[in-house]
């Protein structure tokens, strides 16, 4: 981890310099009164449901409740929210330079993760519209899919389902039709907006497909205040991770970067 962050330094280094932050999304926000009735029971009518904890624990989404393995998870969740709050930034990208690092994977822990925050509310949003799994993690297929939340044809009410008291998931049914229009599309924006708006959520995540295979993550970051980047190790290159952090800079904040997969001890030892 040191030799990639020292890797990547040097490489910002010989850019000429840190990462340039861009101008937040949006100027930060300001507290809001979050009692108030209108968002409290949005909240209370979505439709509830009940996760499979053993089928989570197999696809490794562990922080549903406090536990040794659910630590690293809730680490990166304090750190996620307090670097998000001091900024007043709401919405988080996660993304990876190639396919299968773990991204939907770090994103279903941290939204659990955070909902055992009990003064705390959040969202995950599957955008990952080519190839959606976060259904498959909850074994869930709700009644409409994410494409008609995104185009207004169906409001998050009838969209979105609540986990405990203040988890709101936006699953897919299936894979959609030309996601990059929809990603890039002024509606989407819209219909996120009115989301944000209407349930007053302290963090919106959205699960993104890789920086690196097509245009989707690139189209939506206009819509996000920063991204994570999950990296896996022994799988990702160094030139890969660095594209999809100069890429992600030029559009948002970058957080941070998640190591994933990596093992401290010697691997034949069995010990994950
Ligand atoms: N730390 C880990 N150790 C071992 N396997 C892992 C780890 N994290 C994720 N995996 C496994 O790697 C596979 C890919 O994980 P995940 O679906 O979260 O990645 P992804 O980046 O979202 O993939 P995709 O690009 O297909 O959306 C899954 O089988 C998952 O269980
Ligand atoms: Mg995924």
């Amino acid at each position: 981890m040191e030799k990639l962050q020292a890797a990547l330094e040097k490489a910002r280094r010989s850019r000429g310099g840190d990462v340039v932050m861009p101008v937040p999304r949006s100027a930060p926000v300001q507290s809001i009164d979050r009692t108030t009735e209108r968002s409290n029971a949005l909240w209370q009518a979505l439709p509830a449901f009940e996760v499979n904890a053993e089928h989570l624990e197999a696809h490794r989404v562990v922080t549903r409740v406090a536990s040794a393995k659910a630590t690293p998870f809730d680490i990166l969740r304090t750190k996620v929210l307090l670097q998000m709050r001091q900024n007043g930034w709401k919405r988080l990208a996660i993304t990876s330079p190639m396919p299968r690092s773990g991204k939907s994977t770090t994103a279903c822990n941290l939204a659990l993760g955070l909902g055992r925050q009990r003064d705390m509310r959040a969202m995950l949003f599957d955008l990952d519209l080519r190839d959606p799994s976060v259904h498959a993690f909850f074994e869930f297929s709700p009644p409409h899919g994410i494409g008609e939340l995104l185009s207004g044809t169906v409001s998050f009410a009838e969209q979105g389902v609540r986990l405990g008291d203040n988890v709101a998931i936006s699953m897919a049914q299936g894979r959609i039709a030309d996601p990059t229009r929809v990603l890039l599309a002024e509606e989407t924006a819209e219909a996120l907006a009115r989301v944000e708006a209407d349930y007053d959520p302290d963090l919106m995540i959205f699960d993104l497909p890789s920086m690196l295979v097509n245009d989707d993550t690139r189209a939506f970051l206009k819509n996000v205040d920063c991204a994570l980047i999950v990296a896996r190790a022994g799988t990702t290159l160094y030139g890969q991770l660095d594209t999809c952090e100069r890429e992600i800079a030029e559009q948002t904040n970058v957080l941070g970067v998640v190591l994933n997969a990596y093992r401290h001890s010697d691997p034949t030892k069995n010990d994950e």
